[in-house]
């Protein structure tokens, strides 16, 4: 069973998938079933790079940074995707990056709630937990 918005990865070739709709069948790619990804949520593991994404509002545009202190952008090393959803998953956007970019997303959104995701493609994806855009 999978569940809306949950990612999989291909362990042999790299394919990543994400669940847009549930079903009750496994993924399987290459002969294998896919892994699922859990997003983490802790950033004192790194060492000197933040992978947590910070969401700021400014009027009625939310910016998600990653990380608070800003992650390398680098062609063996950056950020792959931002993604900012609304709790109850009715909403999902979703920003693709590429090296030397800078990694925000700028995102007008009347949402009281969002979370953001991001995927280092080092070090995975990652989740800021739901945020309240009214404060
Ligand atoms: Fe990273």
């Amino acid at each position: 069973m999978t569940e809306k918005l949950e990612m999989y990865k291909c362990n042999i070739c790299g394919n990543l998938v994400e669940v847009v709709l549930s079903g009750k069948g496994e993924l399987v790619c290459c002969g294998e079933p896919m892994e699922k990804m859990f997003e983490k949520t802790q950033d004192e593991e790194m060492r000197g790079e933040k992978h947590v994404p910070v969401v700021s509002k400014n009027g009625d545009e939310l910016e998600i940074r990653v990380g608070s202190i800003p992650h390398p952008m680098e062609e063996n090393h950056y950020i792959q995707f931002i993604e900012i959803n609304s709790p109850d998953k009715r909403y999902v956007k979703r920003k693709y990056l590429y090296p030397n970019e800078e990694p925000v997303l700028k995102y007008k959104c009347n949402c009281a709630k969002v979370e953001a995701r991001e995927l280092c493609n080092v070090h995975g994806l990652w989740i800021s937990g739901e945020i309240d855009t009214e404060n």
